[in-house]
């Protein structure tokens, strides 16, 4: 089993039950994972997904490791048939094949290059991983998805919520620099695994991958997607069709307090980190209807079920 996408959840429901079991008492595997390790593999930085992965990981009793590919590996070749007389050391072909040796469970992250469309959408680190490593491989972000972190999502959203139906907003902000649309995509897939009235709302021209979004509700102004919302998610990403464009930097799409005052007293949350007063004002983000911090530590369960499940599937 591996953990690569939303896909790889057979019920949305009944994993974030699980997750929400596991919460209560997370030490209750803790032999589960007895002698066996979890190799994590950074090309890019982190905070939350690195300490929670690793934490998920000791509640069940597991060693960890973990590699800073980009300064501390060697620089990989990932072409089948590369002439490798440039400046990649080693081929995915063995790195994977040996990580595979030293690790039960490997976690990879690979974030978008946002210059080449094509080359992001195949993404070739994770799939380089998938194709030679022979153990099972989780996704901690990649290019086009961040699925741990949708699943924690889910969970803190069946913490907060009180419709049964909720109106939950992903609302598009600004940010200074280029960023992947990965959370966004995998939010709006974990919204469209849910029962919610679920709207999308950005600047005309920053649509996300219509194969992803097809079957969610589109509104380009922010004010009236806001009105009545349960919960306001909020996020930047850059253009997709401009692809790894910033083409639209507009400090009103920023979630103010007037903004959420359009809200039935909406739940403010993002996946962080979070440019204050940029993407999110201070009021709002320190106000008690901000559940940022709860959502990060909901990280820990979803990567805590998330391991525990390949475990078992590997007992
Ligand atoms: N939300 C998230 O993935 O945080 P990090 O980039 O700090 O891991």
């Amino acid at each position: 089993m591996n953990y690569i996408s939303l896909e790889n959840i057979d019920s949305l429901e009944k994993w974030v039950k699980q997750a929400l079991k596991i919460k209560k008492k997370p030490l209750k595997n803790k032999k589960l994972g007895k002698n066996k390790t979890l190799g994590m593999l950074f090309f890019n930085p982190s905070l939350r997904t690195r300490l929670s992965t690793q934490k998920a990981a000791l509640n069940l009793g597991m060693n960890v490791m973990v590699m800073n590919f980009t300064s501390e590996g060697w620089t990989l070749e990932f072409e089948d048939g590369a002439v490798m007389n440039q400046g990649a050391s080693e081929h995915i072909k063995e790195a994977a094949e040996v990580v595979s040796q030293y690790c039960d469970i490997v976690a990879v992250r690979a974030f978008a290059g946002l210059v080449d469309k094509e080359k992001d959408n195949a993404e070739t680190v994770l799939a380089g991983f998938l194709k030679h490593a022979t153990v099972p491989i989780v996704n901690m972000e990649g290019c086009t998805g961040h699925p741990l972190q949708a699943l924690a999502d889910a969970i803190t959203m069946a913490e907060y919520k009180t419709e049964h139906k909720p109106k939950v907003v992903l609302s598009w902000a600004p940010h200074p620099k280029a960023l992947p649309q990965a959370v966004a995509n995998s939010f709006v897939e974990m919204m469209l695994l849910q029962d919610a009235d679920f709207v999308i709302t950005h600047p005309e021209g920053y649509e996300l991958n219509p194969e992803i979004t097809k079957g969610a509700t589109i509104e380009h102004d922010q004010n009236k997607a806001f009105e009545n919302a349960d919960f306001i998610y909020t996020k930047n990403w850059s253009n997709y069709i401009d692809y790894g464009k910033i083409t639209n930097n507009d400090l009103n799409w920023t979630v103010t307090a007037e903004k959420m005052a359009l809200t039935n007293n909406a739940k403010f949350m993002h996946c962080l980190p979070v440019r204050r007063n940029v993407i999110v004002s201070d009021e709002v983000l320190d106000s008690e209807n901000s559940i940022v911090i709860e959502q990060a530590n909901n990280r820990t369960y979803a990567a805590q079920l998330v391991l525990q499940k390949i475990l078992e599937n590997a007992e």
